[in-house]
């Protein structure tokens, strides 16, 4: 059986949280063996909201490096920058025609983003196209992501679908790939908001950059449910389940082994043994991407990343372009 195309994408928008780990880097490096992988960096998306040109250049380079130090190996997959491949952007535009408002009105991380601003980006609107357009540029068949990004994966499907329709078979209908534990990681501050790297309160997240001593330090002071019991129970105990979950996933043990092992005891134990763990699972990543920042080696690797990623997707544009009756540029 022919390998299957991976494809997703983390924005260079703040500092990478455990959520952004767990919920979906995890599963990059996972996947790159089995599987013709494409990471990038989107930079694209980044600026539908507003970015300082020096902390994007800074942050995008430190989303690659993250994507090296959590194990991404570039000679497995292929890591680029968004950017650097233009096809995207045509494409997002190819796609954006043909995505109708009402779904683009319906995507609640719109409605998040755009909340109570008076000046909201159209980029910001059409962001669920672009993202299409990433996806179906690489005919992937597989999308490993969080679930927040569920719904821009259902609008996805529908365009590759919509596209098909009208102008013949010529996207593959992507799947999304969820873990089962821990595709939202909550914020320490509130059991019920998604953990995210944007937040204003650092105390919210654990960023994968944070020292020992701000990991335990923002692990203690983690809010927790009435009561003292370690129990995995999402609607009564949200904030506990939370760190249960980040306990089995940072450690490799299953939520029932946890709940076994703290059986009977208090938050604060649990939670100084959950602080070592997240320190521990998160020490060679950090090791690892103080030496690939020094080297330089990134712009190699996104260098090469880009070239075959281009190769791909140029492909797939000309095969959109000319089946959608543009006329084909003589040579
Ligand atoms: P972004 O940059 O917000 O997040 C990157 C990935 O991390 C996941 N994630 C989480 N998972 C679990 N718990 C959390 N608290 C948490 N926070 C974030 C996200 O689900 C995502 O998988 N639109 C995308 C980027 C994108 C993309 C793509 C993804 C652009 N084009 C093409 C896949 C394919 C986004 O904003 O992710």
């Amino acid at each position: 059986m022919a390998k299957q195309r991976v494809l997703s994408g983390i924005q260079p928008s703040g500092k990478l949280t455990l959520g952004n780990y767990i919920g979906a880097m995890k599963n990059f490096v996972a996947l790159q063996h089995e599987h013709d992988c494409f990471f990038m960096v989107v930079d694209l998306h980044a600026i539908t909201v507003p970015q300082e040109p020096a902390a994007l250049r800074e942050q995008s380079e430190a989303v690659a490096a993250l994507f090296v130090a959590a194990g991404l190996d570039p000679a497995q997959a292929s890591i680029f920058m968004q950017s650097h491949v233009p096809a995207h952007a045509e494409l997002g535009w190819l796609l954006t025609t043909m995505t109708y408002m009402g779904e683009l009105e319906r995507m609640t991380q719109f409605k998040d983003k755009s909340e109570g601003k008076d000046a909201v980006g159209a980029g910001l609107f059409v962001y669920p196209s672009l993202m299409a357009a990433d996806i179906l540029l690489y005919n992937s068949n597989l999308v490993p992501v969080g679930d927040d990004q569920k719904q821009h994966l259902e609008l996805t499907r529908d365009l590759a679908g919509r596209f098909n329709y009208r102008y013949g078979e010529t996207f593959v209908i992507p799947e999304p790939f969820i873990p089962k534990v821990g595709a939202r990681i909550m914020s320490l501050d509130d059991g019920t908001k998604k953990m995210s790297k944007s937040s204003p309160n650092v105390g919210s997240f654990i960023a994968l950059l944070d020292s020992p001593d701000e990991i335990r330090k923002k692990i203690s002071r983690a809010k927790t449910d009435l009561g003292r019991e370690i129990i995995y129970d999402v609607q009564n105990k949200p904030e506990v389940s939370n760190l249960m979950t980040i306990f089995a996933q940072c450690s490799g043990q299953t939520l029932e082994q946890v709940q076994t092992t703290y059986d009977g005891q208090g938050y604060g134990a649990f939670k100084k043994d959950l602080a070592e763990v997240v320190v521990q699972a998160l020490e060679p990543l950090q090791n690892k991407y103080a030496d690939i920042r020094s080297s330089g080696e990134i712009h190699h690797i996104l260098r090469e990343g880009a070239e075959r990623a281009s190769t791909v997707a140029e492909i797939t544009l000309r095969e959109v372009k000319e089946a959608m009756g543009f006329l084909p540029r003589a040579h």
